[in-house]
């Protein structure tokens, strides 16, 4: 099938816009044609820096016909807002994590998407990476046998060391399940399939954080959110994935992701990068064995999500990272703390199917055939 590129209005030029705007070339189904944030310097800088068009204020951007797929790149706060508006203006939606903060927000956004027969998509994407479908790919292909259990640790002493802006980390929406838990439970979800229930311990380690990033050194923020979050999750096909996002610790050395098998374990890399190594273990000693990759893009390929979305859009089939993926995965970080608040497990209420697989053998940039 001949690609059509794609008109994208991007709403948010910070400190993540550059990925995309550099990234998005790569993929003959984008094409952004226009740039606005509430700061009109920083989206005026942005659209000079990586050569877009035109960049204006977010109401005319809203309003351009030729816009098809708004790319939302603010904070969480204002996430569903600019879904909401930009529905309403008949776009399509792509927006960065998570799809909103409050799941009655979530909610709105979806059904408004569905009324008007228009998509939403989320990040993360890292899963369609090469990393993640190898290690989907062993699974589904029974190199660890039946999966049993799972891990997965995101452990750091938080962002104000190197984000200019830090502040939002530490304000609802914020914190590191809401932050860092879409990478990993995303990965999980499509790994393992949905989730069923959910228990949880919630912890603000520290009433405040101090800035070490240069612009805003020794500036100190206050703390609303629990920064130090554990608990388990139990999936419908029977694994238990014990799980630690955490802004509060100095060093550790927990893997990432692991997926464990009846027959062996399977280590799966970061889930916020769309490569690095994958290993299999099928003996109970000895060494893991570093498997090379089935699919395509091992490299920051932020963009990915939103050119399958695009794809999806022309061929008629569900895109992968979907609004109704990031609803069940938000839900998810709900639950951890709800968990915490009333000392119980929290029952799941929303279920996904997994998204497909990607397809092998296809050029880069292409995401279908
Ligand atoms: N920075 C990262 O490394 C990173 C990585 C992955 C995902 N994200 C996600 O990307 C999103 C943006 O993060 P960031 O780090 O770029 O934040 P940022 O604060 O650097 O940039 C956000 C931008 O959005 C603009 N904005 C806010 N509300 C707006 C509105 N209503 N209309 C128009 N513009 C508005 C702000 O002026 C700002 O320029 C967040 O959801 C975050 O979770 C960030």
């Amino acid at each position: 099938m001949a690609v059509r590129p794609m008109k994208i209005g991007v709403v948010g030029c910070g400190n993540i816009s550059s990925a995309y705007l550099e990234i998005q070339k790569r993929f003959p189904v984008l094409d952004v044609v226009a740039l606005s944030d509430l700061n009109m310097d920083r989206a005026g800088a942005q659209a000079e820096k990586y050569g877009i068009p035109r960049a204006c204020r977010v109401e005319e951007l809203l309003q351009d016909p030729q816009i098809e797929i708004i790319l939302n790149l603010t904070t969480p706060a204002a996430h569903t807002e600019v879904n909401l508006a930009a529905l309403n203006a008949g776009k399509h939606v792509y927006l960065e994590k998570p799809l909103a903060i409050e799941l009655e927000d979530a909610r709105k956004v979806l059904a408004l998407a569905k009324e008007k027969n228009l998509r939403v998509g989320c990040a993360p994407d890292t899963f369609l990476g090469a990393g993640h479908q190898t290690a989907r790919k062993l699974l589904d292909d029974g190199w660890i046998g039946r999966p049993v259990a799972a891990a997965a640790f995101m452990t750091c002493r938080g962002h104000e060391s190197w984000h200019p802006n830090a502040e939002f980390y530490y304000e609802t929406g914020g914190g590191p399940m809401f932050d860092m838990g879409p990478y990993y439970l995303t990965d999980l979800v499509q790994l393992l399939g949905p989730a069923r229930r959910v228990c949880g311990s919630a912890q603000k380690s520290f009433p405040t954080r101090t800035m070490t990033v240069d612009v805003k050194y020794g500036k100190v923020i206050p703390v609303n959110v629990p920064t130090h979050v554990a608990g388990t999750v139990d999936f419908v096909n029977g694994a238990v994935a014990t799980v630690i996002m955490s802004f509060d610790v100095v060093s550790s050395s927990l893997p990432c992701i692991e997926i464990y098998g009846e027959e062996g374990t399977l280590t799966v890399p970061n889930p916020n990068s769309f490569g690095e190594e994958v290993f299999v273990n099928r003996q109970r000693k000895g060494e893991k064995t570093k498997i090379p990759y089935t699919h395509n893009y091992p490299d920051n390929s932020r963009s990915l999500g939103l050119a399958d979305m695009a794809h999806a859009i022309q061929s008629g089939r569900p895109h992968r990272a979907s609004g109704e993926l990031a609803y069940h995965v938000l839900e998810l970080f709900h639950a951890f703390h709800i968990a915490s608040d009333i000392g119980k497990y929290y029952d799941v209420q929303s279920t996904v199917e997994r998204p497909a697989p990607m397809a092998m053998g296809l050029l880069p940039g292409i995401l279908d055939e």
